[in-house]
């Protein structure tokens, strides 16, 4: 397993290429699964969780191919049903494949994703939704059995505003018979993303990015080849800010959409960053960090997403700040790998109390999820002497290239291949 050792107290500075966002690619590239025709989806990131996806799809029968243009993704037949559990275990967001294989072929079998590190992420409501729309569900030995004839239309309202569950419903719909609606749905940008592709494919959606989404089935196949750029990565891009700001640096984002990151500059700005917005990024300049009182939400509000690496930047802060998650019930991790650091944070139920310090100490720490290992990186930016994060596995999975976007802009960091 890789591990980063990174020497800290380097001021950052200079320009970072913001990627293809993740969790528009897990989607999109599930979405091709429900057409005969050609996909060409560029702006794809090469990370650990699309080259799985892109796995997954060429077990189901899919064409999947990484050319110079972008990703080439061809699925003429459907040839298995099934998404084994040695895919899935390795990445929750194999789920996405359930609603395109039963629009598709009408059989699903999909091994039920076990928890992760950041909580108990059951799929509940993805499965009741898809029974209100006719779908027979059982679950045996861990795999989860689907079958539907046809899919029908429903009226779906979502307990939770669930994103992968309102990308689930939205892709089944497109190959039901009659309309869905779906209610307090998910208004991630990502959610967007995926409903503008598939409309280029032929299917008619509305209200995608409010809680109220509308799908028509229209009765038979996409009958077009399309190309389609996915939107840039607005997680990629906050913790590139968090980043200027915990080594009080300078760094311009650049191809990122600043209309995605409105509630995570609201929070960096009350924390003391400087942001100016320009054409096509953002400039972050980092100086005396300030206390804030942040809760995550569902977007629009600070995404659970960003939790990690906000709470590295506020251990050294000018005083107590207050971080509630309120989204997932064990992101929590990365809270003793920073005190290991010195950072002074403890917390209770959802609440994370952080008394800013005046500087942090390099230590031996584990990532343990993709965000919480982002956030062990940037503490070690700011902190003296040497911080070694192992199982950088986690961190490939969502950050294309980091170490070397972070060496571009001045920080020292090394990966260390084999590393135990
Ligand atoms: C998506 O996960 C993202 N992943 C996550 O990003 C992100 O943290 C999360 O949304 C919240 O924004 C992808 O898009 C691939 P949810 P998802 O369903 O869809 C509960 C990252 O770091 N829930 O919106 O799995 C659930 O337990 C990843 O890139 C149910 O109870 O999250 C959670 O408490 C991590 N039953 C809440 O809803 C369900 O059937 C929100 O989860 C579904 C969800």
């Amino acid at each position: 397993m890789d591990k980063f050792v990174i020497q800290g107290r380097r001021r950052l500075s200079g320009k970072i290429a913001i990627g293809g966002a993740k969790n528009a690619a897990l989607p999109i590239m599930a979405a091709t699964l429900l057409s005969s025709r050609s996909h060409l989806l560029l702006n794809i990131p090469t990370l650990g969780d699309t080259t799985t996806i892109g796995r997954l799809l060429q077990r189901l029968g899919a064409t999947v191919q990484y050319t110079k243009e972008g990703l080439s993704i061809c699925v003429t037949s459907i040839e298995h049903c099934e998404a084994p559990y040695d895919l899935v275990k390795t990445m929750r967001a194999s789920v996405l494949v359930l609603g395109p294989l039963l629009a598709r072929c009408g059989e699903a079998h999909l091994s039920l994703p076990g928890g992760c590190t950041i909580g108990s992420r059951p799929i509940n409501l993805h499965l009741e939704a898809l029974k209100k729309m006719g779908a027979e569900i059982s679950i045996n030995h861990g795999v989860v059995h689907a079958k539907a004839r046809r899919l029908h239309g429903a009226d779906i309202h979502f307990d939770i505003p669930t994103v992968t569950g309102t990308e689930n419903i939205m892709m089944a719909a497109t190959g039901a018979r009659g309309t869905t609606l779906l209610t307090n749905a998910a208004c991630e940008p990502e959610v967007v993303d995926l409903a503008t592709f598939l409309t280029t494919l032929g299917f008619r959606i509305e209200g995608a990015g409010t809680p109220q989404i509308r799908i028509e089935g229209i009765g038979h196949e996409p009958d077009r080849d399309t190309a389609y750029v996915i939107i840039p990565d607005r997680i990629e891009a906050g913790t590139y800010m968090a980043a200027a700001m915990i080594t009080r640096g300078d760094i311009y984002l650049s191809t990122c959409h600043p209309s995605h990151l409105v509630s995570i500059c609201g929070a960096l700005r009350e924390a003391g960053a400087t942001i100016t917005e320009e054409n096509d990024g953002i400039r972050v300049q980092g100086g005396k960090i300030h206390p804030v009182r942040v809760t995550t939400r569902p977007h629009p509000g600070f995404p659970t997403d960003m939790q990690a690496q906000l709470m590295a930047v506020l251990a050294l802060s000018s005083g107590m700040s207050v971080v509630t998650e309120t989204v997932f019930d064990g992101r929590l991790n990365h809270i003793a790998e920073l005190a290991r650091m010195g950072a002074d944070i403890t917390h209770h139920g959802q609440d994370t109390t952080i008394r800013g310090v005046p500087r942090l100490s390099g230590a031996p720490v584990m990532a343990s999820d993709l965000r919480g290992g982002a956030a062990l990186v940037l503490a070690g930016l700011a902190a003296e002497d040497l911080t070694h994060v192992s199982r950088v596995y986690h961190i490939d999975r969502g950050y294309e290239k980091m170490e070397a976007k972070l060496s571009g802009v001045g920080a020292s960091i090394e990966r260390i291949s084999g590393a135990v």
